[in-house]
């Protein structure tokens, strides 16, 4: 058997479309993403139908980029892999046909990756992992904490039980009335203010590793809202700093207190808030010396199809295959 299996991946889940090539579930010889941003930003979020278009036309051609950058031809390749779920329905199903398209035409093997698992895995370029480890995941559809025990095992012990972290950040920016995605211009203002407004923190039941941000999201509209009935104008930045440490207190807090409990080896960031300043040096402040933290470069954390052939990698090395009848699933349950 190769050791060194080579693995071309595909992600159109949302609104990046990104094809790669994975050597071994480590290196990565080629990773090309196109973004879809500037299409959807005029409507303040993705429009499910206008991200299908894009992937539709655009796979093909960042396929055969990946493949021209990686300097492979087809027939080097051990499997083909692909984002089965969750996401946009009509976007998974552009990446699934294609890799489908593939696999079939090379008589190749081809492996359905879940999302989350490849943000997981991203860490895995950066890294390698040790087991049990605990992930962190913080992204514009997901806030997870997920237990590791082995390789290809997860384990939720903790989620959102309302908006993720990225929405929360999206939807008060805005209210602020900051352009889309909102999370790296609220970011930048928290760097520039102070925390001097008294925000909730949602720490739920004292035992519970759950999250809730829409509480906050709602605190933050009603301070604003009182500023401005009472003839005032809110600081922005001090806003904005106020309700990223809320956010990062609670994240940090269960963080800590879930892997003191798990006694688990490395802690990895994944997902797009991952690429949060303020998040990041929460983190290596509060984890510096007790666990080994993993906190992937931002263009690993954002949605890209590298993370994907990471994740396949373990996949195909328990020949976890799927069939011709594999499908885009846009409620994939990660467990
Ligand atoms: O993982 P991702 O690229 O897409 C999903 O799978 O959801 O994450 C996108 C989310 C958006 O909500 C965006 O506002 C947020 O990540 N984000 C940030 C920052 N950069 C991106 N949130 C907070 N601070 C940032 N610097
Ligand atoms: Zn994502």
């Amino acid at each position: 058997m190769k050791t060194e299996e080579l693995i071309l991946a595909i992600e159109t889940s949302c609104d990046e479309t990104s094809a790669a090539v994975i050597r071994g579930g480590t290196d990565i010889v080629s990773n090309v993403v196109s973004s879809q941003m500037e299409s959807h930003k005029r409507f303040g979020g993705v429009v499910p139908e206008v991200a299908s278009r894009h992937h539709v036309e655009q796979i093909t051609l960042i396929v055969e980029q990946a493949m021209k950058d990686a300097k492979v031809s087809f027939s080097d390749l051990d499997a083909v892999a692909v984002t089965e779920g969750p996401g946009l329905v009509g976007a998974l199903l552009i990446g699934v046909n294609a890799a489908k398209a593939i696999a079939f035409a090379q008589g190749l093997p081809l492996i359905g990756v879940h999302h989350i698992a490849g943000h997981i895995y991203a860490n895995q370029l950066v890294q390698p992992l040790t087991y049990p480890l605990l992930a962190l995941v913080v992204s514009g559809g997901h806030t997870e904490l997920v237990h590791m025990e082995k390789e290809g095992s997860f384990t939720i012990i903790g989620q959102t039980r309302d908006d993720a972290v990225g929405e929360a950040y999206d939807k008060v920016a805005r209210t602020l009335g900051l352009p889309y995605p909102g999370g790296p211009h609220i970011d930048r203002l928290a760097a520039a203010g102070e925390a001097t407004i008294s925000f909730p923190r949602a720490w739920l039941e004292s035992d519970s590793y759950d999250f809730s941000f829409s509480g906050l999201k709602s605190a933050v509209i009603n301070t604003l809202h009182n500023y401005k009935q009472r003839g005032e104008e809110a600081k922005i930045e001090d806003v904005a700093a106020s309700f990223q440490q809320s956010v990062i207190e609670v994240l940090v807090g269960k963080t800590k207190r879930a892997v003191e409990e798990l006694e688990v080896k490395q802690l990895l960031l994944a997902g797009g808030v991952a690429a949060n300043k303020g998040l990041r040096a929460a983190l290596e402040e509060e984890f510096s010396t007790s666990v080994e933290l993993i906190i992937p470069p931002l263009e690993l954390c954002t949605d890209n199809a590298a993370m994907i052939g990471a994740a396949a990698s373990s996949k195909w090395k328990q020949r976890l295959f799927s069939g011709y009848d594999l499908n885009g699933n846009p409620g994939l349950s990660l467990m």
